[in-house]
């Protein structure tokens, strides 16, 4: 009695408020790895608060599920590299989609074979929990497939293609209001939705191109805190719906801030057919053939050596050549020689949110040299070297004025306004937009070709 209807609805009660509380510190590098700990502790009361249920009549099963799939999480969370941390949160999402669909069909079968009736409520939380959760199942699943390069990144594309998914998402919702209608009959609908439900979360993956893919995983990962607050419904368990809805929402407002940062609208990323695969050095969209110029780092010496104040501007690139442990090297070397460094931070930087600031924290450089694009704007001006390191689209100044660019409209980081401009990339290849930069044509910008560690690796020994 004690257990079931006091200690139970009490430590769910404090799990949420340690779910609230640690979504709170997440939201600042500092506090981040505190917010993990604390979400933890939640979930951790919330597990063994349910296993106190007096439904639970074996723990066999339980206790093999918690050992397996614990071991499997942390060894994949160990072991994963910092770039490959986007389809690593996909693949979670699609399990707790695929989850979702497997407890609501259960729960379904289950109250059947009781000979329960089941209330209309009950069964359009079942139905929309095997929507959801079979759409973020397969949905996640392309989703890593694209990333992991195991199936082509761009766009798959065909006639009619709309029309197809609209087709099959009338029908997903007609045969729930059909299920709900018919109760505890619709053993014949459950089948049909889940089959549907997976193909609908394929195709709507499909057609979006792997470098918008982030923002996808953003809004499955919304998805699949849905369809878990959708399985707390036909469980009537609160700390699933209480989770489940702050995973929700939180997806929601992560998915807005990406699509403002690039400013595009959420119908624009699922639609267009945006962006495909990265391209390589050599290949990819042909650029044109205007001079730039181009330094080797030991020419560029001079040029530090008289600097007051340098803005380094990490990107994409910098995550691939993994060189955040050069570049605060760098940095320190700089200091020392009485230059000011500061970090300037793009909200869409790299390929997911928050990317360059977890690669400069695992380096150590400190928070508070890092400022994000309405603090360090208006430093440009001021700024004797801009360092682009492996950074294009942020830094692209079309963003301001073309009005043809599709890339016109987005918030950049305006490097061209300072005094001098590196940039460092292996090529004259577009970055993620499929577009070429015209500040690399610029007469103070300086292009040190080759891949960004190296690059900076030379700096540093220069510098030294
Ligand atoms: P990008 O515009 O994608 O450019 C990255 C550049 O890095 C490329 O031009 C590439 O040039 C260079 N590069 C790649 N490997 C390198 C290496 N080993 N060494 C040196 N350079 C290397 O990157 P960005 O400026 O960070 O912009 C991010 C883009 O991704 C934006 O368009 C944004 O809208 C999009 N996006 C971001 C997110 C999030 S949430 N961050 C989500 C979806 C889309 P080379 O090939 O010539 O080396």
């Amino acid at each position: 009695m004690f257990i079931q209807e006091i200690l139970i609805p009490v430590a769910y009660l404090v799990s949420a408020v340690l779910f609230i509380m640690g979504l709170k510190q997440l939201s600042h590098p500092k506090t981040a790895p505190r917010g993990n700990q604390t979400a933890a502790i939640g979930m951790l009361i919330a597990i063994i608060a349910t296993l106190l249920y007096r439904d639970v009549i074996d723990y066999t099963l339980i206790i093999a599920g918690i050992i397996i799939g614990g071991a499997i999480g942390a060894y994949v969370a160990r072991t994963v590299e910092m770039t490959a941390m986007p389809q690593m949160v996909a693949i979670f999402n699609g399990f707790g989609g695929g989850a979702s669909l497997l407890v609501a069909t259960a729960e379904f079968y289950r109250l059947i074979t009781g000979m329960e009736a089941i209330a209309g409520f009950t069964m359009t939380a079942i139905g929309l929990s095997i929507i959801i959760g079979g759409i973020t199942f397969t949905g996640s699943i392309v989703a890593f497939a694209k990333l992991q390069g195991i199936m082509r990144g761009a766009p798959i594309l065909f006639k009619g293609q709309q029309i197809v998914n609209s087709i099959l998402l009338i029908g997903t919702v007609t045969l729930t209001v059909l299920a709900v209608m018919v109760g505890a009959e619709a053993g014949f609908y459950i089948p049909a939705i889940i089959v549907v439900a997976l193909i609908l979360g394929y195709m709507f993956v499909i057609p979006i191109g792997g470098a918008d893919m982030p923002v996808v995983i953003s809004l499955l990962n919304s998805f699949s805190g849905i369809a878990a607050a959708a399985t707390g419904f036909v469980l009537l368990n609160n700390a699933l719906i209480i989770s489940g809805s702050l995973v929700g929402a939180s997806g929601i407002i992560l998915t807005n801030i990406m699509c403002k940062g690039m400013n595009r609208t959420i119908w624009n990323v699922l639609f267009a057919g945006f962006g495909g695969e990265d391209y390589a050095p050599g290949e990819g969209v042909p650029v044109t053939q205007k001079p730039v110029k181009s330094y080797e780092p030991e020419d560029t010496v001079v040029i530090f050596e008289n600097a007051r104040q340098v803005v380094i501007v990490p990107g994409y690139g910098m995550a691939v050549a993994q060189a955040q442990h050069m570049v605060h090297e760098l940095e320190k070397i700089l200091e020392a020689k009485g230059v000011k460094v500061k970090y300037a931070i793009h909200p869409v930087a790299g390929r997911m949110p928050g990317h360059m600031n977890v690669l400069l924290a695992e380096a150590n450089v400190p928070y508070d040299n890092l400022f994000d694009l309405d603090q360090i704007n208006p430093e440009f001006e001021e700024t004797d070297i801009a360092l682009v390191i492996g950074a294009n689209d942020v830094v692209n100044p079309a963003a301001r004025h073309d009005t043809a660019s599709p890339i016109y409209g987005m918030p950049i980081l305006d490097v061209d306004r300072s005094r001098t401009v590196f940039v460092l990339k292996r090529s004259m290849n577009p970055g993620f937009a499929g577009i070429d930069n015209e500040l690399f044509y610029n007469d103070n910008t300086i292009m040190l070709f080759g891949d960004a560690k190296d690059t900076v690796t030379k700096l540093v020994a220069e510098l030294k």
